[in-house]
Formats: structure tokens, sequence, C-alpha cells
């Protein structure tokens, strides 16, 4: 017995104390090593005060999150008191109000000037004071001491830190699937299915939902919309809100307020009015009875979510009611429960390209400019950070300043729904800080964005972010480690929006990842040079994304942005490209902006060149300020893009040894994926717009790779050739492919030594091909396609830029005559595809 437990102490001794799945994301609480912690354990505190903290709410939160990651990072064991006695007792922390530190203490730091959630932090003196101006401000501020524990940082801190906006909201876009067997979806979620819904209800197993509050609260945020803006009106029968009940009274202790996107018809899709005119009496009624109902059952409700007239969504255009009308009857319902309709600015029609002056971007002023004033006070509208739909460059929407008597918000995508998905790095901070950081001289004067969706520039008390989040059952939450750091500076950035894009993520690395140096500065490193390298490799100039706009968002497919009602156009064609946003010539966007900008706007003399295509239309040998062309700038821009996305899988495998296996091996295994995908972008890109222009690469890469092996120019047997639909996505527009077992051949004409063998080949949905590469008939190595076991991206049924995929053979011996083959089997849906081979000496890529 006695030497069991011994045996099982050791076991669990070196075992390591985490499993490192990214559920904790940063609050881990890995221990620190005694390096780093000593000479601070024994002048630590040993106690822990929470003055009058009710009972599951964000103070009784604040003193078990300390408890809790102060055993873990220190390895110490603090007790938890209520005692006013000693509240400013040596070695203790006390957590508080405000309110209740006064009444039981007394002292206070002078000229303590704390807003609402506000956190005053002081590690000088006796105690630890961690003093909110409201519970949830209690809870912030000990998250925000655990965070300097967590990264080894014992230096005497005393601070007040104020959020810079009051709504700061999680946005989920989980659908219901009423009516279905299926676990509740997520658009654009590629981190698993819902952790609220599934077959239609609210799920019985909620208990992944305080886990979420959790990380939320951790960076400050204090609401969430729990579903789709596609809203199933579903939702509001009774069964779900009391399923609705049930989530907010778990998101409760962590400060964070439930609210619910609307089906702006649901009385009518119920079945319980055959109208949803906004200004019908029996509409109103049912609208009140129904907020009425809510508030029984979630009294501090946080508000609606409504998205009307977009999209196919129902709203009161139907009975030509304003939207202002639409807005203001839920604003009336929920107005005496202290609730508010956050309102989305997302509203367009569908365009006819043939129309020059036609322009998606001029469509939210178009509906709203006249309506405003015409809000009551406790609607907010929700604007997109951009006029057109998150894509990898825009400039701000102009109805920040089109709309001044109306609070608004700013609407974030946290999920990289036109941004890799998960599957590609692209931390999106210094992409949100162009915007936080533009200056819309509103009347003439200094006017950041950040100063107007905080409220101060227009004097608005109600303000603030939303980031469409899209957390799911994933382990990772958000489908990938990496990305996690997203989330993470969505909450610092809606709590500061000029806190440094580098210090934040440097601070998630050490919390996430540990203090090891090395390990730190590379996920730095590679974080900060994503969005550019991103950016670079798809649509550069803004000209936009370049995804296909017209299926999974995913990968290239420039000729899907044009020719449809959409209005993502570029109205590229053999000799000139770009959007002319002119007042002069072009759909007047331009003059949307307040003067200054629209000046700035108006001309390519003064249009920064990464906007230069979203306002202009230009031949591709418009010379730029940078004094490249248009058409070279492309080309140069997807080759540095794609060669930056290359030193990631070799700047991770440096850390090898240094993070531990699990998350090694997942993040190793997305960034060689990014790598070979960066190069699928960089290709199609430029061969599309080679061939469109006609214009050679001056550097003469584009169409030239000498180190390719077309497939298609291989022995083929029981292999087709095929079309690949966009051509651009294979290498001389061509695959080849086999639903049976295939096998293509060449000899290899390369001087003897070692190689890279890279295979480009298509991994669709529907079914997990098998491949083998042979060398005179020995095998070099085997894969599946089976990617969709490990990335999560959306998947496509086709040969095409999304299911174009790279692997690579390292250091494969070659001798100058060699027979190289290659081998595939298909499996059900998908069959085995192949774009070519690249023999690459060391160092090369291509
Ligand atoms: C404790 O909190 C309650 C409400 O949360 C408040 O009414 C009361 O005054 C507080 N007591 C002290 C000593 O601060
Ligand atoms: C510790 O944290 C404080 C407060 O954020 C900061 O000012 C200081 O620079 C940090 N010290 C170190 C060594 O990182
Ligand atoms: C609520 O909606 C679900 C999903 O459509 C449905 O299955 C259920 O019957 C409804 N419950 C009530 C009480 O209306
Ligand atoms: C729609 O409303 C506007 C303004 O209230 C009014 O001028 C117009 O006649 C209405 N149209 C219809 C079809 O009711
Ligand atoms: C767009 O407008 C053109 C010219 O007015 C017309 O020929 C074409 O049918 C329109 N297309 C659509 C989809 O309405
Ligand atoms: C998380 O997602 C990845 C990629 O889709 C997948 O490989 C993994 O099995 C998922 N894990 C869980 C627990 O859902
Ligand atoms: C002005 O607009 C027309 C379309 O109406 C377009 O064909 C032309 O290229 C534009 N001119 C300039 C200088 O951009
Ligand atoms: C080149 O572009 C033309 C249209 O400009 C298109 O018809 C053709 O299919 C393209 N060729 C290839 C190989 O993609
Ligand atoms: C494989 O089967 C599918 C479905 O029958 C067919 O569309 C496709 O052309 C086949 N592929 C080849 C290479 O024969």
């Amino acid at each position: 017995m006695i030497l069991q437990s011994l045996v099982l102490l050791l076991l669990t001794a070196i075992a390591p104390v985490f499993a490192e799945t990214g559920i904790d994301a940063w609050l881990r609480y890995a221990p620190l090593s005694s390096s780093v912690t000593r000479g601070h354990l024994n002048s630590f505190p040993n106690h822990i005060v929470a003055l009058n903290a009710t009972k599951d709410g964000p103070l009784s939160s604040a003193a078990s999150e300390l408890q809790k990651g102060i055993k873990g990072i220190l390895g110490l064991n603090l007790g938890v008191s209520s005692s006013q006695k000693s509240c400013s007792a040596q070695k203790t922390i006390v957590v508080s109000t405000l309110d209740s530190y006064k009444s039981a203490c007394g002292k206070l730091p002078p000229k303590l000037d704390l807003i609402q959630d506000g956190y005053w932090l002081s590690t000088k003196g006796e105690s630890v004071q961690i003093i909110g101006q409201n519970e949830r401000g209690a809870l912030y501020g000990a998250f925000q001491y655990l965070s300097l524990l967590g990264q080894g940082n014992f230096s005497q801190v005393a601070f007040a830190s104020n959020p810079s906006a009051p709504i700061r909201w999680s946005n989920q876009w989980d659908n219901l699937n009423a009516g279905t067997a299926a676990h509740g979806s997520i658009e654009r979620g590629y981190g698993g299915v819902s952790i609220f819904f599934e077959n239609g209800y609210v799920k019985k197993d909620l208990s992944r939902v305080p886990l979420y509050g959790r990380l939320l609260a951790s960076v400050g945020l204090n609401g969430i919309v729990i579903n789709n803006v596609n809203a199933d009106a579903t939702l509001l029968n009774e069964t779900n809100l009391e399923g609705v009940k049930r989530i907010a009274d778990l998101f409760r202790p962590w400060g964070v307020q439930v609210g619910i996107s609307l089906n702006f018809a649901s009385p009518q899709v119920l079945g319980e009015l055959d109208t949803f005119d906004p200004l019908d009496e029996t509409v109103i009624k049912w609208w009140t009875d129904k907020s009425n109902r809510i508030y029984e059952l979630v009294p501090d409700f946080a508000g609606y979510l409504v998205k009307a007239n977009s999209e196919g969504q129902p709203g009161p255009l139907t009975y030509n009611r304003t939207l202002s009308q639409g807005a203001n009857l839920f604003a009336k319902a929920i107005e005496p429960h202290g609730g508010i309709v956050v309102f989305r600015a997302f509203v367009y029609d569908q365009l006819n390209e043939t129309d020059w002056k036609a322009d998606r971007a001029n469509a939210a002023v178009e509906f709203f400019k006249d309506l405003d004033g015409q809000f009551d006070s406790n609607v907010l509208v929700q604007i997109k950070f951009g006029p057109i739909d998150f894509q990898v460059r825009e400039p701000p929407s102009p109805l920040f300043v089109n709309i001044p008597k109306t609070p608004v918000s700013i609407e974030l995508e946290v999920t990289q729904e036109y941004l890799g998905q998960q599957c590609h790095l692209v931390y999106l901070p210094p992409l949100w800080q162009t915007i936080l950081g533009f200056d819309m001289r509103a009347n003439g004067r200094q006017s950041y964005i950040r100063d107007i969706v905080t409220g101060k520039t227009f004097n608005h008390k109600l303000s603030g972010y939303a980031g469409v989040i899209n957390i799911g059952m994933n382990d990772t939450w958000i489908g990938s480690h990496l990305a996690m750091s997203n989330m993470f500076a969505f909450g610092r950035l809606a709590w500061n929006p000029q806190a440094d894009s580098q210090d934040i993520v440097e601070e998630w690395t050490r919390l996430t990842f540990g203090l090891n140096r090395d390990v730190v500065s590379a996920i730095v490193s590679m974080s900060m040079k994503s969005w550019p390298a991103y950016e670079d490799y798809s649509g550069n100039l803004g000209i936009q994304t370049l995804t296909d706009i017209l299926y999974t968002h995913y990968g290239a497919n420039p000729a899907s942005q044009d020719n449809n009602g959409w209005g993502q156009w570029t109205r590229a064609d053999s000799k000139t490209i770009g959007m002319d946003r002119t007042v002069s010539n072009g759909t007047g966007n331009a003059g949307q902006y307040a003067k200054d900008v629209a000046h700035m706007f108006e001309y390519t003399q003064t249009t920064p060149d990464d906007l230069m295509l979203w306002f202009h239309h230009v031949p591709y040998t418009f010379k730029l300020h940078s004094g490249k062309t248009v058409i070279q700038h492309f080309y140069d821009a997807h080759y540095a893009g794609s060669a930056t996305a290359q030193t990631f899988p070799t700047t991770w495998k440096s850390l090898e040894g240094q993070i531990d296996a699990e998350r090694y091996k997942e993040v190793l295994y997305r960034l060689t994926y990014q790598a070979g995908h960066s190069l699928v972008w960089r290709d199609a890109i430029s061969e599309f717009y080679r061939n469109l222009s006609s214009i050679p690469d001056q550097l003469n890469r584009v169409r030239n790779h000498p180190h390719r092996i077309e497939a298609e120019a291989m022995d083929l047997s029981d292999f087709t050739i095929v079309d690949v639909d966009p051509t651009e996505c294979a290498s001389k527009y061509k695959a080849i492919a086999t639903n049976g077992t295939g096998t293509a051949t060449t000899k290899l004409n390369v001087p003897s030594g070692k190689y890279n063998v890279a295979v480009n080949y298509y991994d669709v949905m529907g079914g997990i091909a098998n491949y083998e590469v042979l060398l005179n008939g020995k095998s070099v190595g085997t894969w599946k396609g089976d990617s969709e076991n490990y990335l999560g991206h959306d998947y496509s049924s086709f040969l095409d830029c999304h299911s174009a995929i790279r692997i690579t053979f390292e250091g494969v011996k070659i001798k100058k005559g060699d027979t190289l083959t290659i081998k595939g089997t298909g499996n059900a849906l998908e069959q085995a595809a192949i774009d070519y081979v690249s023999i690459l000496p060391q160092g090369v890529v291509d």
C-alpha cells in the first residue's frame, strides 16, 4: 500500500503537471521555475481577504481565481476569508469593491478615479490591494495581478485601470440547428461545434460555458451574444429561454452578461402572429411580453443584437418602416429593464456591376445617415470596421463619422473568416489598430476611430466593441493554439485601444507558453510578421483578400469577386484594376468621409499605396508611391509574403524540446501547412494577373519554376489529366486524378545530392485518399489526404485553391537518373489528385 502510493506520488511528480490541450488557454497558471520565484516566496502574502462578496458573484470568482492561480504559479496554498479586520494586515491580498473597502478599511489611495468596471491594483505596502469600482472590476484586477505573477513579474506596482468603453462584448455566431440532429454549427467558426446549442435546443451539458466566461473575464470582456446574427426564432420559445437562463447563470459569476440575436420576423415565424410590422400593436405587445419574460428569467439580461434587412434577413423595410423604427421596437420593449439594442449597420442590397457608380461600400451611410437622431437612446449601431466585410485591408467605415447623434460600436472579427480560418497564423491587432488609430477628421478636428467608438468624439455614454469570436467545443477553443492570441488581444484592446500590439502578444505568449526567452521571441516575431505576410500573399493595395467570396471565403479565387451582385468587386480587366470610389468620376464613396479624409482618398497622389486599389481604378502599369508598378508590386509582394511564411515552420522547429510535445506538434502541423498554402496563394494570384494583364514579372519568377515536374507531364498509369477550376489553382493549369489507384513516374534529371521533395496535391472533403512517393521503387514516404481531421477550415469538394496543399519530404538522397514514382489511391468522394512535384535543392523553395 505504502509502496504503491509512493510510486504514484513519484509518477505524479515527474509527469507534466498540465496536459497542454489548450483548454486553459492563457490561464494555465503554470508553475514558475524556482530561479524566477527565488527571494519572492517568503515575503509573499499568505492570506486572501474578499470583502463582502456576493454569493457566486464576480468577487467570489476573483477570490477563488486568486487562490487557484497562486497555487498553480507559486505552489502556495492561500486561505480565503471575509474578515474585515484583516483588510490591511500584512501579507494579505485584499480583494474588494470600492464601497466595501471604504466602509471596512477606510484608507484609500488619493485621487482614485475609477469608472464602471475599473480597478485599482497595488502590490506596494503591507498588503496587496485589488479594488474594483464594482465586483467585476475587482475580478479584472485579480486577473491582472495573476497575469503579472504568471509572467514572473514581482515588481511593486500601484495603478488604476479603467476600460475605454462600457460595451466589450463577444459575439458568437452559433446556430441552434433546429429540426436537425446536429450539434450546433457555428457560422464562420473553425473550432468545432457550439458550446451552447444542439438539435434546436440549448444543450443540457453546458460545462464549457463557465470556462468561456472565465476567459472572457480575464481580458475584461463583460457581455456576450450567444447566437448567430442570422437568428433562429425558436431561441425565443419557452424551452429555449429557460436554456438562456441557464447559460446566463453560468456566465454571471464571471461578470459576463448575456444577450441574444433576434430574428426580426419572430412573431410570424413562430406562427403566433401573421405580421411582424414594427408599428403594429400586436407586434409591439408580442415583443414587450417576450422581453418581460426574458427579464423574469435573466434579470441582468444585456440586450438584443439585430441584423435586419441584410443578406436575406427580414426587417422593417418589408413594411416600408425605417430601420430606426425597427430598432426602436425592441428598444422600447427592453428600456424599462435597462437593456440595450445593438443594431447592425451591415445592411446592403445586391448591385449591378455594369453600373460604374454602384458601390456596396456606400450602403451603410446611405441606409443610416438620414436616420441619425431617430434611434432611441438605448440603441447602439454596431459598425463593421471597414465598409465591406472584414477584408485583409480596408479603410475605416465612413459611417463612423456620419451618424454623430447615434452611439456606435465597432465590430471586429476575431475568427479569421477571410484571413486564413485559423489555419494561417495571422495576428490581427496590427490590422485592427490601422482602424482604431485612423484619424477621421470629423469637423476638421482630430477624431480617431478609437475615440469615436469609445464615445469621446461625439459625447456618448453608450459605446464600445464587439468581437466575433466564434469559439467552439475544440480544446483549443478557436481551432488553433496560436490564434487564441487574437481573442486575448481583442479584450486587451477593448480595454485600452492604444495598448501596443507587440506588448500584448508578448504577455499572451508568456502566459500561454512560459517565460523561455527563445519561445517568447520566436512567437512574438512570427505573430508580428504574420498579418503583413498574409496581406502580401493574398490581396494587395486594398484590392481585398481575393478569397473565393462565393464559396468558402478561404483559398484564392480572384475572379469570384466580380460579375456578381455582391459588390466586392475589383473591376479588373486586361489593362486596369481597382474600384473608382472618387467623387469626380467614380462611386463617390471617398466623399462619404469628412473633408480632410475625403480629399486624401479622392486623389491617387494622396491615397496611401495600401489602399490605392480600394479607391482608384488604375492601369497595371500605374506607378505607386513606392516607385513600383501595381502589377510588379503584386508579384513582389506575393513572393515576399510567401517567403516569410516559409520561415514560420523553421522558426518553430528551433523551439523543439522547449515546448510541450502536444502543442509543439499541433502548431508545427499548421505552420507547415501555411507555408505550403502560401505558395498556392502566391502562384494563383500571380498567375491570374499575369494572364489577365499579359505583363511579365520583371524578375522572371512567375510562370518560371525550374524545379517543378508537372504531374501531367509524368508517365501516367490509371491517372487522368484533369482541369482545375479556377485554372490558376494548378501549376500549368492541369492536375492528375484517380478514383482508383494510379501511378505517375518520371526520371529525375538532377545532379546527385540531397533534396527536399515537395508534392502539391488536393485534399477535398468526403474521403481520405492515400499517397506514396517512391524512389527507384523504394518508399520515401506515405501520406493521407486527411488534413480535414486536423485543420478545420471550410472544406471544398473540388480541386481548387482551398483544397490545394503541399507535403514535403526533407533531405531525400537522389542520384541523377533515379526514377520517382507517386502512387495515389482515391477513397470515397476524394480522388487522389496531384498537381506537381518539386525537387528542391537545400534552401530553395518553389
Ligand atoms: C455589502 O454589499 C451589499 C450589497 O452588495 C451592500 O448593501 C452593503 O452595504 C455592503 N456592506 C459593506 C460593509 O460594504
Ligand atoms: C511588471 O509589470 C509592470 C506593470 O505592468 C510593468 O510596468 C513592468 O515593466 C513589468 N516589469 C517587467 C520586468 O516586465
Ligand atoms: C422550441 O423549439 C424547438 C426547436 O425548434 C422545438 O423542438 C420545441 O418543440 C420548441 N418548444 C416549445 C416549448 O415551443
Ligand atoms: C413608404 O413610406 C414613405 C415615407 O413614410 C412614403 O412616402 C411612401 O409612400 C411609402 N410607400 C409605400 C409603398 O407605402
Ligand atoms: C445589369 O445592368 C445591365 C445594363 O443595364 C443589364 O443588361 C443587366 O441585365 C443587369 N444585370 C442584372 C443581373 O440585373
Ligand atoms: C480540435 O480541432 C482539431 C482540428 O480540427 C482536431 O484535430 C482535434 O481533434 C479537435 N479536438 C477536439 C477535442 O475537438
Ligand atoms: C471614369 O469612369 C469611366 C466609367 O464611367 C471609366 O471607364 C473611366 O476609366 C474613368 N476614368 C478615369 C480617369 O478613371
Ligand atoms: C486567361 O485569361 C482569359 C481571360 O482574360 C481566360 O479566358 C483564360 O482562361 C485564362 N487562361 C488561363 C490559362 O487561365
Ligand atoms: C471520380 O469519380 C467522380 C464521381 O463519379 C467523377 O466525377 C470524377 O471524374 C472521377 N475522377 C476521375 C479522375 O475519373
